[in-house]
């Protein structure tokens, strides 16, 4: 099949170009190209053509709760986010801690052919945090497990973290830590500050997150080792961040649409939506994690998407189970809280949402330069449109969006893994 999509800007950059795609790669970049080229012919005069969008950090809920999301919906959300890999966390039922589940993960994904999933393995069994994954069994199986978390989760036990450092570097995959020290948020619900005072509820503080990130660079500098720090949310972290990179450790981070863009003061109205570990902190928090995003302390955004079906997250806000979708929103949100202000150009986007979380993880076919011989995985952007959120809109099987009723500027109108194009227009074929 043959796409040829004609008047995009590469990373935004530079005059109007048409892009031929054949066989899965981009065949031809020229100023203009014959229609006859082509058996699809998508005009995108105007648009931003970027690298196709990778994501370190989804919860797909397949096997186990596909009630609120599987693998096919989840797909489909991404494929319209613009994403053509996503990294589905361990954190299922059963759990992704055997290749028996990595593998299905892996093929299911493949069936569905809307986007590259990528199971992420436990770090330790049942995410029980005592004992050891397989590792090396996953990472030789099909889904070739290159990122181990038991996100949801801290590895908490220092001992464990190290061992399963040393085993990780020694097999060349990344370990994923879902930093929150658990000793400080028993019972927790929302950031510890004046905002869950006010409110009655109970604190998570910043220190939780900040003593795991500052134990977890020390662990991996004395093991050789790296870490990747899941969701950073706080100013403290940033800091620990510089701290550790000037130090030569090799720690990489990414931080969420949604902590870019509220603070806690949308928790004022006990709205279960805004439930999520870590939670939303203070603005100042929101201002240093876009600042560090753009300084390249925080090296990409990742979703944490993360499906609740209605009566989970419809209740009682204590009650309400932690998480937000985040895939069919996160280029929206990052073009309103770091491009419009100015903090990022569409080239600086195609580096934190594609090309560093596929150097991270080590992807060789994704976060590729948008050139003559590479693989057509590839997003379009329309940056003049905009939207409104409606959770019961999307693709997701669930509709918990913290960004309900908002306008968000730009939208994904074109996705392609491996030159077939997975969303049009808002549409996907499974969507
Ligand atoms: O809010 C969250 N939800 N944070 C996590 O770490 C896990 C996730 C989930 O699985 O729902
Ligand atoms: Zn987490």
């Amino acid at each position: 099949m043959t796409v040829l999509i004609k008047g995009v800007r590469l990373y935004g950059e530079g005059d109007p170009v048409d892009v031929l795609i054949a066989e899965g790669q981009i065949t031809r970049i020229e100023a203009r190209i014959g229609s006859e080229a082509a058996e699809t012919e998508i005009d995108a005069t105007g648009q931003v053509m970027l690298p196709g969008f990778v994501d370190l950090h989804t919860h797909l809920r397949e096997p186990g709760r596909e009630y609120a999301e599987d693998i096919e919906t989840g797909s489909a959300a991404a494929a319209l986010g613009g994403y053509t890999a996503v990294f589905a966390m361990a954190n299922t039922d059963p759990v992704a801690d055997s290749p028996v589940v990595t593998d299905h993960v892996w093929h299911r994904g493949r069936q569905v052919g809307l986007v590259d999933v990528h199971p992420v393995g436990a770090v330790t069994v049942g995410l029980e945090g005592k004992q050891l994954t397989e590792m090396g069994l996953m990472a030789a199986g099909a889904g070739q497990v290159r990122m181990f978390s038991d996100d949801g989760i801290c590895v908490h036990d220092p001992l464990i973290m190290r061992r399963a450092l040393e085993y990780a570097g020694g097999l060349g995959v990344l370990i994923a830590q879902h930093a929150e020290e658990p000793r400080l948020t028993v019972g927790a619900v929302a950031h510890e500050g004046p905002n869950a005072a006010k409110l009655g509820l109970t604190g998570w503080p910043r220190s939780a997150e900040e003593s795991i990130v500052a134990r977890d660079a020390i662990l991996a500098r004395d093991a050789g080792a790296r870490v990747h720090i899941c969701h950073a949310s706080t100013a403290g972290t940033v800091e620990l961040l510089k701290w550790a990179k000037g130090q030569g450790i090799s720690i990489s981070a990414e931080v969420t649409p949604h902590h870019l863009m509220l603070d806690d003061g949308v928790l004022a109205d006990y709205d279960g939506r805004n439930r999520v570990n870590p939670p939303l902190r203070e603005a100042s928090d929101v201002a240093a994690l876009r600042q560090a995003l753009a300084d390249g302390v925080i090296d990409c955004v990742a979703t944490d998407h993360a499906p609740h079906a209605e009566q989970e997250k419809c209740c009682e806000f204590a009650n309400a189970r932690p998480g937000m979708l985040g895939l069919e929103t996160a280029l929206s949100v990052v073009v309103k809280t770091m491009v419009q202000p100015g903090l990022l150009s569409w080239r600086d986007v195609a580096r934190v949402m594609s090309e560093a979380p596929a150097a991270i993880v080590g992807l060789p076919d994704q976060g590729r330069p948008l050139a003559v011989g590479e693989p057509a995985n590839l997003t379009v952007v329309d940056p003049d449109a905009g939207w409104t959120v409606t959770g019961s809109a999307l693709a997701s099987r669930s509709d918990n969006t913290p960004f309900e009723s908002m306008d968000l500027p730009a939208k994904v109108t074109l996705t392609l893994l491996r030159g077939k194009v997975t969303a049009r227009d808002g549409r996907s074929p499974v969507a």
